[in-house]
């Protein structure tokens, strides 16, 4: 029988290794509760069902799931030995790594000066308007070299990793050129090399129209389907094209071009969708099959119902309307209604979104998208995870998927949105691997 021991300790030998079976590296006891989160997305009343197994315990090898169950159940089934690092949970709550299927943190500078300005009511579209926004942080893009990137995001990987999240998206969209959009797929590609967290890259060169281009967009829209869609595909820098469809920024006809094309080339579509006006990004997302639609603040009825029949993950992301003071938040409740796969993201940003947290960003869905702290969980894991085309490895914690595991500072996950974001997170592992033990950071990324 295993002993409970101090916070962090390590026990080793269990009991004596038999040579038949191989050891497990990694086996976690004493969950309070084990959030398995089994069995695929979850929509409608099934978003709730967070299937949570009591005094549970999870055993990996080289980095993957081999068992889950209860404390005991598990005990009996595997083999541990000299090699076997065992943690004990002591009582707390056992999650999945969070999620966290969109976010722009790939850039140079920050945009501190505009807070100030929306503080004093100017909004962000006038803001835009005026030459800042997403402009202001293409300037600054430009002007950085690829090295540095990588370094700021890094350290940005690593803050991420501190809150629990075990599996990012990252998008390109702040270089507007092609041989700044191309620095920027490269930098987010080594970041992932360098980095133990999963970063899925997209590209989304069509994140505003290029300054070059601005008397002459479509001329912007040639640029992205002749020239840069297929140097991305030619180098296999992401499998994903994101387009941000709106008012000013590109049309829907303009981003069904862009989509298509991409589409061609072997890209999935995204789009941010209806984020300021309701202009028919949700409508063109389910149109073109796109893996996911995100925003959705004035999503039409039509819209998400189009959504919900062609499958296509809504991805709603408070913390950007929480920032951005004048805009709604997505209707979530109305979505789930609908059959949609509901999804949560921090859409990290230095403008919209300076926000990372993921259970921070729970904590802004319960409070004001009404979702339950259970829904919130399986929206910000599996059903995240569905949004990356990331499901089948991540997301929950199932036998065959990669051992991504947070150990929760509460006895369980509905704690997570309580808290407000502040310190529920105790331990972050990653395919096995040790992140953060017990609040302690390791140095995660080679840099
Ligand atoms: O998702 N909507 C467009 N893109 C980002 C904002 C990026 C920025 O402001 O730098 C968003 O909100
Ligand atoms: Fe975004």
């Amino acid at each position: 029988m295993v002993q409970a021991r101090p916070q962090g300790e390590l026990v080793t030998h269990i009991r004596p290794p038999e040579m038949t079976v191989p050891e497990v590296d990694l086996l976690i006891i004493g969950a309070g509760e084990l959030v398995t989160m089994a069995g695929g997305v979850r929509r409608g009343a099934a978003l709730k069902d967070v299937k949570a197994i009591k005094n549970g315990a999870l055993a990996a090898y080289q980095g993957e799931i081999l068992d889950v169950g209860t404390t005991e159940e598990v005990l009996a089934r595997v083999q541990t030995g000299p090699s076997t690092k065992v943690v004990d949970a002591r009582g707390r709550a056992v999650i999945p790594g969070f999620v966290d299927p969109h976010t722009h943190l790939c850039f140079a500078g920050d945009r501190a000066d505009e807070f100030a300005m929306r503080l004093q009511g100017i909004s962000y579209v006038e803001i835009a308007a005026a030459g800042g926004g997403i402009m202001s942080t293409v300037r600054a893009t430009r002007q950085s070299t690829e090295a540095h990137l990588v370094d700021v995001g890094l350290r940005r990987l690593d803050a991420l990793a501190l809150t629990g999240t075990t599996t990012v998206e990252v998008k390109s969209g702040y270089g507007l050129s092609t041989l700044d959009e191309l620095k920027m797929l490269r930098a987010i590609r080594e970041m992932a090399r360098r980095h133990p967290l999963d970063v899925v890259p997209t590209f989304m060169g069509a994140h505003e129209i290029a300054p070059e281009f601005k008397q002459d967009p479509d001329g912007y829209v040639r640029l992205i389907c002749e020239e840069m869609l297929p140097l991305v595909s030619a180098e296999g820098l992401t499998q994903y094209c994101d387009v941000f469809t709106e008012k000013g920024v590109f049309t829907v006809e303009q981003s069904r071009q862009i989509l298509l094309r991409a589409r061609q080339l072997g890209f999935r579509p995204k789009v941010h969708a209806d984020e300021l006006t309701d202009l028919g990004g949700s409508a063109l997302a389910a149109e073109l099959g796109a893996i996911s639609a995100d925003h959705l603040l004035f999503a039409s009825g039509d819209g998400l119902s189009a959504m919900a029949r062609a499958g296509t993950v809504a991805v709603c992301l408070p913390g950007t309307a929480f920032c951005l003071m004048t805009v709604p938040y997505a209707n979530a409740r109305r979505m789930i209604d609908m059959g949609c796969t509901v999804a949560l993201a921090s859409d990290f940003n230095p403008g919209s979104c300076p926000a990372y947290s993921m259970p921070f960003i729970l904590t802004l869905a319960c409070m004001h998208m009404k979702l339950d702290p259970s829904e919130a969980l399986a929206a910000a894991t599996i059903n995240a995870a569905s949004a990356i085309g990331m499901d089948g490895r991540v997301g929950s914690l199932e036998p065959g998927k990669q051992a991504d595991v947070v150990i929760l500072d509460a006895p369980s996950h509905r704690h997570i949105p309580y808290r407000m974001g502040q310190g529920i997170v105790s331990t972050v592992i990653k395919k096995g691997r040790l992140l953060v033990d017990e609040g302690r950071h390791y140095k995660a990324s080679a840099r």
